[in-house]
């Protein structure tokens, strides 16, 4: 099939990828022109483990090229809308300026029966919305909302092979249209759900809401576990036996970042507002508090580790991506802590494998390194606040001869308490004893 993929980040980069990967023809369009230089060369943009390889293969089979001019895309028989939906400035709600103005400029372009599929996350209305406008300019056209669920560090497989698929459509050959571009894994048995507009834009916000609660839960947990000296990783695993809770997302520590979850869902207490059932979701108001007191409550423990103060303290952090397999720093929760404790005197030094490019834009006046043995050297206090493989895996006698004081924070709660504190060192976790 011919294919355009409107928006070039971190999902179009990939979508498009890995609908060439299935071998269809497809064009990106961004209007960044440096970013389609770069995927025009197979150079991905952004760190995700399997982009480089599908992104490559693609590009020298000729079935994958990038633009800026939108009316390349003229002849695709799909279009997949994936741009990004940001948070708008001071103001909880979703920004739409990116949505409408890409769909805008493709109606011009629109072959008969084209479809218009829409991937990005948005407020519950906005297809209907954009299906009213398509009636009026290209009555031909169709739309379809086709949520994605991909998760950075795994986009590639999550795009190739989701747990399900979801279908927004007004008609069933908007169905089948969909189920000829995912073929290969409608045909191994991949789940479809097929619905209306709405319930298609609300799969994807409660999926993000449902995950943010229960991080914000065992959290909420952990905070328990400090007060009365239970340990939160023992109550998550057993929590977790019990199939109906299941243990995944249930790891707590400095909490929920990155471009996703925060703003989506902040966006959709604004919507349920707007709509006047603000009251049903007001819990996501208390899930956002808790989640962003973890970051405070870490900060606070660097303070009490240190007696009291952090000014002037060397204090080594571990991580500033808001998730390992990532170089996205976007509302990261390990930046926020560093940035924190640089607020308070503290002199930190931050390393990462893959973010301290991304980081340095946003904070230039941290100090950053990407030699872990160099972040180390000299600390008076080591803060791990990404569970990156390479820190789950430090030696806690080989880390003590390096620093100047054997003190660490575990904000992920990924290490051996026992085994550190055998090595000398005094562990502080959250919600673990
Ligand atoms: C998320 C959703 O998982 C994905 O389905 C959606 O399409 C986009 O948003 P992503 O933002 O890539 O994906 O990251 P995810 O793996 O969900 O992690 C989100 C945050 O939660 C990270 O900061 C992670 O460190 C944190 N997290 C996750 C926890 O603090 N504890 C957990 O147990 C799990």
């Amino acid at each position: 099939m011919r294919i355009s993929v409107i928006g070039c980040g971190y999902l179009g980069a990939v979508h498009a990828s890995a609908m060439a990967e299935l071998g269809h023809e497809v064009v990106g369009i961004d209007v960044d022109e440096r970013k389609i230089a770069q995927l025009g060369q197979a150079q991905p943009p952004f760190f995700e483990p399997g982009l480089p390889e599908i992104l490559a293969s693609g590009v020298a089979s000729g079935r994958l090229r990038f633009s800026t001019d939108i009316a390349d895309a003229a002849d695709a028989e799909v279009h997949f809308l994936a741009v990004g939906t940001p948070q708008q400035a001071g103001r909880p709600t979703a920004d739409l300026r990116f949505v409408d103005a890409a769909f805008e400029a493709l109606l011009p372009h629109l072959a008969d029966d084209a479809l218009i599929v829409g991937k990005s996350t948005v407020p519950v209305g906005t297809a209907a919305r954009l299906a009213g406008r398509l009636a009026e300019a290209a009555a031909h056209a169709r739309l379809a909302w086709n949520p994605e669920f991909l998760r950075e560090g795994y986009a590639v497989k999550d795009t190739l092979e989701p747990d399900r698929f979801v279908y927004g459509v007004e008609s069933a050959d908007a169905a089948s249209t969909l189920d000829d571009v995912y073929r290969r894994a409608i045909d191994a048995g991949t789940p479809r759900i097929v619905t209306d507009f709405a319930t298609a834009e609300l799969v994807k916000v409660a999926a993000n809401a449902f995950l943010a609660t229960k991080i914000s839960f065992i959290n909420a947990m952990s905070e328990i576990a400090d007060a009365t000296g239970a340990d939160v990783t023992a109550l998550a695993d057993a929590l977790g036996h019990d199939a109906r809770i299941g243990r995944r997302f249930l790891n707590a520590g400095v909490g929920f970042g990155g471009g996703c979850l925060p703003k989506d869902i902040r966006a959709f207490a604004a919507r349920a507002d707007e709509l006047g059932v603000g009251a049903s979701v007001a819990f996501l108001k208390e899930v956002d508090e808790i989640n962003l007191r973890q970051r405070q409550r870490v900060v606070d423990l660097a303070v009490a580790t240190l007696g009291g103060s952090v000014f002037r303290k060397r204090i080594a952090v571990l991580g500033v991506t808001f998730k390992p397999e990532s170089d996205d720093v976007r509302d990261s929760p390990a930046l926020d802590v560093a940035v924190h404790l640089k607020g308070l005197g503290a002199d930190v030094i931050a390393t990462d494998p893959a973010g301290v490019e991304n980081a340095r834009g946003r904070h230039p006046q941290l100090t950053y390194t990407t030699s872990l043995d160099e972040a180390l050297a000299g600390a008076d206090l080591v803060v791990l606040v990404t569970e990156w493989r390479q820190y789950r895996a430090l030696d806690p006698a080989a880390v003590a001869v390096q620093v100047a004081a054997p003190r660490i924070i575990d904000g992920r709660n990924v290490l051996d308490p026992v085994a550190w504190r055998a090595a000398g060192w005094e562990y502080h976790g959250l919600g673990r004893p």
